[in-house]
């Protein structure tokens, strides 16, 4: 037996962050910088991006590796958002991005649920860590929302109302836990084009939005009451996503069929989330979805889910 030590393993740090489902979407005229003012109210999911940061040789720079479903349809240079992620946090801090990512999906890729937006923010917090940068929560959130309107709400995680480009944040109370089902499809929607298309149907006369309307929602929230909650879903991305994608229409119809408390095109779709009695209903409403054949995958889930954390740190 040799008498070495085996060598220690280099600093790492894992980290993972939730997808979202958007419970109301509201959304108001385009404004001059090409994005539509919203109020929506999301809220996390236990559906996880994992992200490990692995501390590369200086000079090395980034590099990205992807795994777990629909990984084969993720990027894996500079377009992914955790890698820009990690090179916009050191060119903040000044520090070398040296760094070798790796992102284990948990999300359903291009489906409405913020996986890449949970990507970003799971690698903002790990290489935070991993560098030992020290950034203040408040930076990291802003320099998450320049990465993309969902990433500060990955980071916050459990529910939330999101006002602005979805990314000025206040925690919303809940009482519970509410019991999803998501049915996702093979070819994903571009959120733009779903925009896009809102805008083409909604035309000039667009209202401004504004979460009051959602009082109902925010009632049922508290109380913990999934009837109520159902019945208040709400998103106006669900008609120009089904413009889109006219057979999404059916896995609407089969949810509620099937009993769902309430069944909504989730985000920008074109995943469908139905909203169970319990989590053995959940279950009963994916089953539905695929013995009708209407969707590629079923993912059940519960919310609310918190926010980005570190689930492993070995440093130096
Ligand atoms: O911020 P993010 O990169 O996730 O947004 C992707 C695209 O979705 C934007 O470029 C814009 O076209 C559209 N968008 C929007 N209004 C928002 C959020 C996103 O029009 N509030």
């Amino acid at each position: 037996m040799s008498g070495r030590l085996s060598a220690a393993p280099p600093p790492s740090v894992r980290v993972r962050a939730p997808g979202k489902v958007n419970l109301a979407l509201r959304v108001g005229p385009v404004g001059s910088d090409g994005y539509h003012p919203l109020a929506t109210i999301f809220q996390a999911v236990t559906l996880f991006e994992e992200v490990t940061a692995t501390l590369a040789p200086p000079g090395a720079g980034i590099s990205l590796t992807v795994s777990g479903p629909q990984a084969d349809d993720v990027p894996t240079d500079e377009t992914n958002l955790a890698w820009r992620a990690a090179a916009l946090l050191a060119d903040r801090t000044g520090l070398a991005a040296d760094v070798a990512l790796h992102i284990t999906k948990g999300v359903p890729v291009a489906g409405g649920m913020a996986g890449g937006s949970a990507d970003a923010a799971a690698a903002l917090l790990a290489c935070d860590t991993l560098w030992e940068a020290g950034v203040p929560r408040s930076e990291l959130v802003e320099i998450a929302a320049e990465l993309g309107a969902d990433v500060p709400f990955s980071l916050l995680g459990h529910t939330a109302v999101g006002t602005g480009r979805g990314d000025l944040l206040t925690p919303a109370m809940t009482r519970g836990e509410f019991h999803w089902c998501f049915g996702t499809q093979r070819v994903g929607l571009s959120t733009p084009s779903v925009f896009r298309r809102f805008d083409e149907l909604a035309g000039p006369s667009t209202p401004a939005v504004a979460p009051a309307d959602d009082t109902e929602l925010m009632h049922a929230l508290r109380a913990g009451d999934p009837v109520a909650l159902g019945k208040a879903l709400h998103n106006d991305l669900q008609a120009p996503a089904l413009d889109l994608r006219p057979e999404l229409a059916e896995v609407l119809d089969v949810a509620t069929e099937s009993g769902a408390l309430g069944v909504i095109v989730s985000g920008s779709g074109p995943t469908v989330a139905a909203l169970g009695r319990s989590r053995q209903h959940a279950l009963a409403l994916g089953a539905a979805w695929t013995a009708a054949d209407v969707v590629d995958a079923v993912w059940c889930a519960s919310g609310p889910a918190p926010g980005t954390q570190i689930v492993t740190s070995i440093t130096r």
